[in-house]
């Protein structure tokens, strides 16, 4: 199971040297690394937040996180940082470490009123890029600095450039799923909870969507306003089938379905909802179904479960390669190491800022 292989025995790591530490590293005081042996202690330590996870963590796993969870609480606390996690990551880091839990607008939103010292982003790099912009004095962590986005890996400021160039005076809005250079370039970001409200927002007749095809789909249907997409799409959501919808429905019609919009438009078809990912908890929260299918990343039917166990979750589980590098080990690290800090030339962060913030300030 590729969680348990990412614990590798690491309780003897070494202290950084200092030749090796990171820009962020040089800033703060070194911690001693703590001990990741499970013990009584930890046993009894750890078992309120056992509880909120016993409906998805079997308890031979829980031996595995409850000292990773422990020291990277204690940390936490130490360092003054907060974690900052998306619906995306695994139950044990959304349920056991997290401060914030959210999609990408409620995360952003919770990222501009952060007071702590440090930022740890448990989600992509675009994410953790967004925290950066609205905190530039902050010290933002990733606990892996390859966890990319389809999405934000589509597009570059130089092809928005071009764009610009191609339909000159036509306002461009880009999904959050985008590198600080595209956002530095446009007028506005949106997230999948408020893009018709950003599109219509501008007054314009006529808007530049980037970088998903499907979510300027999805958009086009709940407008009058005119949509110029780019092609880009998401890894994960582009591979669910309406066939396959289908066939869960045949199995029982009184299946719930509901879905991401950045799926193809065949599959939203089939959807009794389709919001973010805050909407679609949100949706299952309120409606509480008896079964349902999330169109989703897996992860998150995980967390759902954990609050609501008597609801069943039919699991299409189309993993994010990118949110699952985030791990327990890798957070601890970067508590203790400082790393990977996210660094974004500060003339590219001003700009990207003011689409970021233009965004954020809207009422919803
Ligand atoms: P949400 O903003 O809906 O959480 O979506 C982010 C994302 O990356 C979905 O794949
Ligand atoms: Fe990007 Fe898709 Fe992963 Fe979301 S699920 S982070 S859009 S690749």
């Amino acid at each position: 199971m590729p969680i348990l292989q990412a614990f590798a025995p690491s309780a003897d790591r070494p202290p950084m040297p200092a030749a090796d530490a990171s820009p962020a590293a040089r800033r703060y005081r070194v911690v001693p690394v703590p001990s990741l042996e499970w013990t009584p202690q930890v046993e009894r330590e750890t078992a309120p937040l056992y509880q909120r996870v016993k409906a998805v963590v079997p308890p031979v796993e829980w031996p595995f996180f409850a000292p990773y969870v422990k020291a990277i609480n204690a940390l936490k606390r130490e360092r003054n940082a907060v974690i900052l996690a998306h619906n995306y990551q695994t139950p044990e880091i959304y349920n056991c470490v997290a401060d914030f839990v959210g999609d990408s607008l409620q995360l952003a939103r919770e990222a501009a009123k952060v007071d702590a010292d440090i930022i740890v982003q448990c989600g992509v790099h675009f994410m953790a890029e967004t925290s950066k912009i609205l905190n530039p004095d902050k010290t933002v962590l990733i606990p892996d600095l390859k966890a990319g986005c389809s999405l934000a890996s589509s597009i570059s400021g130089e092809d928005v450039r071009l764009l610009r160039q191609k339909f000159p005076g036509v306002p461009v809005i880009a999904y959050v799923n985008t590198s600080a250079d595209v956002k530095a370039e446009v007028d506005i970001c949106c997230t999948s909870s408020n893009a018709v409200e950003v599109v219509e927002s501008l007054g314009a007749d006529t808007v530049i969507f980037l970088p998903d095809q499907y979510l300027a789909k999805y958009v086009a249907a709940h407008t009058t306003v005119k949509i110029i997409s780019w092609n880009g799409a998401c890894e994960v959501h582009e591979r669910f089938t309406a066939e396959e919808l289908r066939r869960y429905r045949e199995g029982d019609p009184s299946l719930s379905i509901i879905a991401h919009p950045e799926c193809p438009p065949d599959v939203l078809d089939e959807a009794d909802y389709t919001g973010s990912t805050a909407g679609m908890i949100d949706w299952v929260r309120k409606h509480h179904p008896r079964r349902v299918v999330m169109v989703t990343e897996c992860s998150m039917a995980d967390n759902v479960q954990a609050e609501l166990p008597d609801i069943e979750f039919v699991r299409p589980c189309n993993l994010c390669p990118h949110m699952k590098r985030i791990t327990l080990p890798k957070i601890l690290d970067s508590l203790i190491y400082l790393k990977e800090e996210v660094v974004i030339d500060p003339a590219i962060a001003e700009k990207a800022r003011r689409s970021v913030e233009r965004m954020v300030s809207l009422k919803r």
